[in-house]
């Protein structure tokens, strides 16, 4: 029992492997939150908390005469509104009054076996039949407006989520105007917050900030979860690093905007607040109405960031991702993007294929430009059909032949858009958000399509369908590029313009669902302008996402860092692309790049036609070499052996979970004169065993001949010296080089 609820003292325990998370149902019943750290057994946590009289801290009128019991100071499960808690809120509602009060008081609860789920929202699940839920229900009284407060409990996993059904029990309708999903009070300690900040071609880098007094505000309005900020934040001990001190994640299963704010209290009390971002928000909320809000991962982990991310990790690839290749190897594919952008035809497709398939590639992905009448990004979104001035034999016969190839063929495709210059568009202009007299802002030149119209549900569903049934397609790139503005339905009257945006989401989410039920065989990859999209709403549908359209290695070490401290690497797409690279005019070694790629899903996107002879045969290796360790690499144990940016070279490594093998990764981006020697202590070994070392795959890429050191090179060392002396890596020479070595535990 991972629930446990101690009636005399009113304690409810939820225990994980390594955590505990403890509330009480307080006198007047009010839910108090008491503790959420390291596992404690069952002690009662309420002796952590002392009441005083805080002179301008309001009472409620129910403790009356004691002065002592304020919303202003106490540590609680989730917050009420307007009567007397000044923090950081987590829900706004307007009542039919037009009152803002809401004073949530215990009304029962219940310990459920299994996971709750949701009707329209994609949630975590259980996978291996041992979840338990617990649910608390709150009422305001005197509106009637009720919460059942959800928490999954994930034991082995040392997961928590969390979620809110927010019900009218009234005859009249109410408004809310923030419903987030989580409010959590740390009343001791101090604290920093990390979040992943970016932009377009550079999602995802960490910062960490110290919690001061001023509320910290981590949020997209993009409509999208963004290139900006990522849904996924954590609270960490100032003193926490990779492996020490206590950090508590919490990551959004969602894919719109949302927001996440902390407060350091008066009394230093901290609290975290996360859910939809709330200010193009309005839900009405009928007499019987529910609103659910989307669910947030919560982990604990007393050791540091490592851990927190090994949780993230199993739980994403275990009880998020779906369907077949959750876990299963996925195929290394070719896209033509950067090989080709809009300009190709099917011959140049078909010679694409043909050298992919003399270097071992499984997959090709045919990317944007196959359809409508698209030659650039001006027109054509909206007409899944395919284009026959380019693909002349049509698309069946092209992937038939794509297929006789021995590949197999992914589609690219971005159902949520609309060019002007469309079929679509000039049939039904009133599909695209448009404020009434307004020109909406085109991004890419292109429009949105309002995704909360049940008839262009049915219309892309359609053209999905058609395309998935009449062709032999294994895989959709799902992409989606461009902020949402000027969000308004046609379909959607003036007063509930506040729920299009959610609305939206909701949208993307049925019809995505919707594909996945019907073709289940299908490898989805999501993509928004490379990762604007990257959060764990999508990954319930597509166990893989475009990490960034920025495909320079030593940039995606800064962005690939960023996203693994959340996601797993299996979810992380990326390819080796061309060199001088695309976005940045930077050169670095093909082997380089492909150390960088192999750390996720791994394929390329280049012309194969372009590479010498050379470097065709050093793609055949670097295959063959990530098919061997892929199952290492995407089920491993992830660590981060250096601190981004901070020295001259970036290391990380894989580990299997019993330490029989560990692949490590090194990529130096400041090559020094007279280097320093790179010593690197390894992690997850057995400390026990002896491991013999395995270099061939990169050594004659990159040590440089005249720094061969002298002495011996020992191939076998013990786990308890690669892990306390370390291991300390040869001179790598030259423009960016880089080095794998792969260790097998080979007696004990
Ligand atoms: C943005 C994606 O991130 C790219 O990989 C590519 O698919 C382009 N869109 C195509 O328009």
């Amino acid at each position: 029992m991972s629930i446990t609820y101690l009636e005399n003292s009113g304690i409810i325990s939820i225990d994980t492997k390594s955590s505990t998370y403890q509330m009480r149902i307080g006198q007047h019943g009010f839910l108090q939150h008491l503790y959420y750290g390291s596992r404690i057994g069952h002690e009662d946590m309420s002796y952590l908390y002392r009441d005083y009289d805080r002179a301008c801290a309001g009472n409620p009128d129910d403790v009356y005469p004691s002065r002592r019991i304020s919303f202003d100071t106490m540590p609680q499960e989730y917050p009420g509104y307007g009567v007397g808690d000044f923090r950081v809120n987590a829900i706004s509602v307007r009542n039919a009054d037009g009152s803002y009060g809401a004073d949530f008081r215990y009304v029962g609860h219940e310990i459920i076996k299994g996971k709750y789920s949701f009707e329209g929202l994609p949630s975590s699940y259980d996978a291996a039949g041992d979840a338990e839920t617990l649910s608390v229900t709150v009422r305001d009284n005197v509106t009637g407006l009720t919460l059942e407060l959800l928490y999954g409990v994930f034991e082995d996993e040392d997961i928590i989520t969390r979620a809110v059904r927010f019900k009218n029990d009234s005859d009249k309708e109410m408004l809310l105007e923030r419903a987030f999903s989580v409010s959590l009070d740390i009343p001791y300690g101090k604290w920093d917050l990390i979040h992943f900040h970016g932009k377009h071609t550079l999602e995802r880098q960490v910062e960490r900030e110290e919690l001061t007094h001023l509320v910290k505000v981590v949020e997209s309005k993009r409509g999208t979860s963004s290139h900006q900020e990522n849904p996924f934040v954590i609270l960490a001990d100032r003193a926490a690093d990779e492996d020490h001190g206590s950090c508590i994640g919490m990551m959004l299963v969602y894919s719109g905007g949302f927001r996440a704010e902390t407060e350091l209290d008066q009394l230093g009390s901290t609290r975290l607040i996360m859910g939809i971002q709330d200010d193009q928000f309005e839900w009405h909320l009928g007499p019987g109405e529910v609103f659910e809000a989307p669910e947030v991962i919560m982990s604990y982990s007393c050791d540091g960031f490592s851990r927190l991310s090994h949780n993230y990790h199993r739980f994403i690839r275990n009880n998020v991702c779906r369907g077949k290749y959750k876990l299963a190897e996925r195929p290394v594919l070719i896209n033509n993007w950067e090989a080709t952008y809009f300009d190709f035809d099917d011959e140049k497709i078909l010679a694409l294929a043909d050298e992919a398939a003399s270097l071992g590639i499984e997959m090709l992905v045919l990317d944007d430009g196959w359809f409508g009448k698209r030659n650039s990004d001006d027109s054509g979104l909206g007409d899944w059909y395919v284009n026959e001035s380019k693909i002349r034999c049509g698309l069946k016969s092209l992937i038939e032949q794509v297929n006789k190839k021995g590949l197999k063929f992914g589609i690219w495709i971005e159902p949520e858009m609309i060019n002007e210059d469309s079929d679509l568009y000039r049939e039904h202009p009133e599909w695209a958000f448009a404020m009434p007299g307004r020109k909406p802002v085109r991004s890419r030149n292109q429009l949105v399509l309002d995704m909360t119209r049940p008839d262009v549900i049915e219309y892309l569903y359609g053209c999905i369908e058609k395309l998935l049934t009449e062709n032999n397609i294994e895989y959709v790139k799902w992409d989606m590029n461009r902020s949402l503005s000027d969000v308004y339905s046609n379909a959607t009257g003036p007063e509930r313009q506040g729920e299009v945006l959610h609305r939206y989401i909701l949208g993307i989410y049925e019809l995505m669902d919707r594909i996945c039920t019907n073709f289940s065989d299908i490898l989805i990859e999501g993509c928004s302008g490379g990762g604007a999209r990257f959060d764990a709403g999508i990954l319930c549908y597509s166990p893989q996402i475009w990490c960034s359209d920025d495909t320079d290695p030593i940039h995606r070490l800064i962005i690939q860092y960023g996203t693994a401290f959340g996601y797993p690497v299996s979810a992380v797409g990326a390819h080796v692309s061309a060199s001088p690279n695309h976005q940045t005019r930077r050169s670095t070694p093909l082997h380089t790049r492909a150390v960088v790629a192999m750390s996720g899903t791994f394929g390329y996107e280049l012309d194969p036609g372009k590479l010498s002879d050379d470097e065709k045969a050093e793609i055949r290796e670097q295959i063959s070499l990530f098919k061997k360790h892929c199952g290492l690499i995407h089920s491993g144990l992830y660590y981060r052996l250096t601190k981004i940016k901070e020295d001259f070279y970036e290391a990380w490594e894989f580990v299997s979970e019993d330490g029989s093998e560990a692949l490590l990764n090194v990529v130096v981006t400041d090559p020094q004169p007279n280097s320093p020697l790179m010593n690197i202590k390894l992690k997850g070994l057995d400390p026990d065993g002896v491991y013999v070392l395995n270099d061939e795959s990169m050594s004659k890429h990159v040590y440089a001949e005249a720094h061969n050191p002298e002495g011996e090179e020992r191939t076998q060392i013990s786990g308890d010296a690669l892990m306390n002396g370390g291991y300390t890596l040869p001179w790598l020479a030259g423009d960016y080089p880089a080095a794998q070595v792969y260790f097998v535990l080979e007696s004990k």
